[in-house]
């Protein structure tokens, strides 16, 4: 079947409410609606009002959080349940980023929580999987990121891994300028869609697996004609409004 490209933009800890806002005005003077491709913001949560209301005409452009904690409520401070989220508006959640992983020191364990915790909230979850250079260099590229995708999914059904997304971003690409292949992209992408047709059957064939690590405008259109490839998670080049609406348009 077709998937239509996903445009997915991590701003990580940046833009609060009033960036976004003028990010907002000039990003969508230069992208109208389009049905052949889904854009998706990932803002800070506090910046998430000022991003939804911006895009109150537009419901076609995804809005989401960037992470969540896997129990529903209680006295978990600085916490934020994906139940909170859907009320405030968001209807993605990435989950599994490496920055969380690396620098938060977020298990697989946890990732699996996770991803329950959003479908069980009636989110989608975006589920991040990567390996490290060091694990490349070990040739243990492919059993990581299937241990990732196992350990994320675990608490899923496999109707629900159906509705969601996955984002194959190499650990040593993410920040660094550096891209990977498209002939490794393409290769990782394989081992990405294999495991989530062992999964969820035929229906991991509808899961869209999005490229992610130092995209830009340069290579965002050789990226998502690489064979499996369906689309991209951008962090850097996601941060001014003119080149991301370049990137989206590619
Ligand atoms: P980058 O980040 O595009 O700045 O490499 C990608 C990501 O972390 O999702």
């Amino acid at each position: 079947m077709l998937r239509k490209p996903v445009f997915a933009a991590n701003w990580k800890m940046n833009h609060g409410p009033t960036d976004a806002k003028a990010f907002l005005r000039t990003f969508l003077v230069h992208y109208a609606r389009r049905t052949d491709r889904s854009v998706v913001f990932f803002p800070p949560a506090l910046t998430m009002h000022a991003v939804t209301e911006a895009l109150r005409d537009r419901p076609d452009i995804i809005v989401g959080v960037q992470n969540i904690h896997w129990e529903a409520k209680g006295a978990f401070t600085g916490e934020l349940s994906a139940s909170i989220a859907r009320d405030a508006g968001a209807r993605m959640v990435l989950v599994g980023h490496s920055e969380r992983r690396h620098i938060f020191g977020e298990t697989d364990e946890q990732t699996g929580l996770k991803c329950a915790a959003v479908v069980t909230a009636g989110l989608t979850p975006m589920l991040c999987v990567g390996e490290k250079l060091e694990q490349r260099e070990r040739g243990e590229a492919e059993s990581v990121v299937e241990r990732q995708l196992r350990a994320g999914f675990a608490g899923v059904q496999p109707a629900q891994i159906a509705n969601a997304l996955v984002a194959y971003e190499p650990v040593w690409a993410i920040g660094t300028g550096r891209t990977a292949l498209p002939k490794d992209a393409s290769a990782m992408h394989a081992t990405v869609r294999r495991v989530l047709k062992e999964l969820a059957g035929d229906r991991g064939a509808q899961v869209p697996v999005l490229y992610g690590g130092s995209v830009s405008r340069g290579n965002v259109a050789e990226l998502v004609a690489t064979p499996g490839v369906d689309g991209v998670l951008v962090g850097g080049a996601s941060l001014e409004a003119d080149g991301w609406a370049t990137i989206v348009r590619a």
